[in-house]
């Protein structure tokens, strides 16, 4: 187990660059599977939730090489269609293997996921989905077992916004015989970058963009031989606001400061000056910050992924300001810790209340969630003196080599194994 070990209040400057996006590389490795042949993927951060679904689909049959965030995956074999609950328990995103299977083998064993510590998660609205494609399912002794001869193309109205299910229709239905139509989609880029590249392995999507999705079901799909992953949202809004807590103007590199929109806004009614290209964000100044109202929103709205990050900015923000939660029942793991360090925070059902404090100070916590964990290491950075974050495990499921980056900034972070304690 290891323990990060952060020196507050120093300084950053320089540049970073921006890593691929681990959900969208999620989906495109479980997309992937829909075709035999070579596909290869550029800009595929190396972190642990890609190793998780690596090591997946590799026991479903998939050979794969990566190095240097370039992966090749073999997927003319697969030899099985059973994801075992040792892995899929560790990663919910496992869940993206039922749609693929179902179309190319015609069937699929998947344990159902655990919960997880932002809440239930749980996956209802993909297994409805299945059935109205056509899916004979069954669940028992914790696993959803599901088969069907040949999917077939129908309605799909999705009751609640969902990433997830979203994205394991769309791989269902790219070989489903006839046309399914998708209503209420998710629209985040994640979603956006699976049609993309589904529709370059020779799916018929239209409607990307919006939350309608017509998919008109195909014979065959190949492999796709180049592709690049798009920059990761949820990295590049972290490493933003690592600046802002420090006070610091640095340069974000390789990232679209478009799939931050909603973000982008706050800040800058917040009073924080940016320079934004389509490929850079630069932070120009930093006047007296503004307290602000936020609510979490499905895609374009705020992402509920960012909300522990800018609470802890808010955590020093003079006045008072409010994060409605509306996605997650439980995002708020970051808030105790936050305490710990001396903030002003309360939760009021799924509202949580900042009152500004001048400084958080260095304590010893514990990272609860991947977002969480990252919220932690924001806090550290810009707390005076010491902090201590045990369970870092959680932060290394979703950045790729974050005290790197940090380090090359100036930031004073190590990485210490917890038999040094
Ligand atoms: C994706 O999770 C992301 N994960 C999450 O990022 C992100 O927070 C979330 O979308 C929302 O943007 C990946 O892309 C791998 P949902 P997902 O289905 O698909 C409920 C991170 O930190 N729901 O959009 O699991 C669900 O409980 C992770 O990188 C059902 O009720 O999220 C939630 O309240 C954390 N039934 C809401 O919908 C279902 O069948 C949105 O969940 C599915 C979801």
């Amino acid at each position: 187990m290891y323990k990060y070990q952060i020196i507050g209040e120093k300084k950053l400057r320089g540049e970073v660059i921006i890593s691929g996006s681990k959900n969208a590389a999620l989906a495109l490795l479980a997309a992937s599977l829909l075709a035999k042949g070579k596909t290869v993927l550029h800009n595929v951060p190396d972190l642990k939730d890609i190793r998780t679904m690596l090591e997946l689909i590799e026991e479903l049959g998939v050979e794969y090489k990566f190095e240097k965030n370039r992966l090749e995956l073999d997927t003319s074999i697969i030899k099985t269609h059973k994801a075992p609950y040792e892995m899929v328990k560790t990663m919910r995103a496992s869940i993206y293997v039922l749609g693929p299977l179902l179309a190319r083998v015609g069937k699929a064993e998947v344990s159902l996921p655990g919960g997880c510590a932002i809440g239930p998660r749980p996956v209802d609205l993909h297994i409805e989905a299945m059935k109205k494609l056509g899916a004979k399912i069954k669940i028992n002794q914790g696993f959803i077992n599901a088969s069907a001869e040949k999917l077939a193309g129908t309605e799909v109205f999705l009751n609640k916004v969902s990433v997830g299910a979203t994205a394991n229709i769309l791989m269902a239905s790219v070989l489903a015989k006839g046309t399914t139509v998708i209503k209420n989609a998710a629209l985040e880029p994640e979603i956006e970058e699976l049609i993309h590249f589904l529709n370059k392995m020779g799916a018929k999507i239209k409607g990307e963009n919006t939350d309608t999705l017509y998919i008109k079901g195909v014979n065959k799909l190949s492999s796709v031989k180049n592709y690049t992953v798009i920059p990761d949202r949820i990295e590049t809004a972290t490493l933003l606001i690592a600046a802002i807590i420090t006070k610091s103007l640095i340069t974000l590199k390789n990232t679209l400061a478009a799939h931050i929109h909603s973000l982008i806004n706050i800040l800058q009614e917040m009073g924080v000056e940016l320079s934004v290209t389509d490929k850079k964000i630069k932070i120009k100044k930093i006047n007296n910050l503004q307290p602000v109202y936020i609510k979490t929103l499905p895609y374009p709205g705020f992402p509920t992924d960012i909300h522990p990050l800018i609470a802890v900015l808010l955590c020093e923000v003079k006045g008072i300001s409010v994060i409605n939660e509306t996605i997650f029942e439980n995002r708020f793991g970051y808030v105790p810790e936050l305490k710990r360090m001396g903030a002003d925070i309360q939760i009021d059902d799924h509202i949580v209340i900042i009152r500004g404090v001048d400084h958080l100070q260095g304590a010893t916590v514990m990272a609860s969630d991947l977002r969480s964990g990252a919220a932690l290491v924001l806090a550290a950075l810009g707390a005076k003196k010491e902090t201590l974050i045990d369970r870092i495990y959680h932060i290394d499921r979703g950045y790729e080599g974050l005290e790197n980056k940090l380090t090359k900034l100036g930031a004073k972070i190590k990485r210490l194994n917890t038999k040094q304690y």
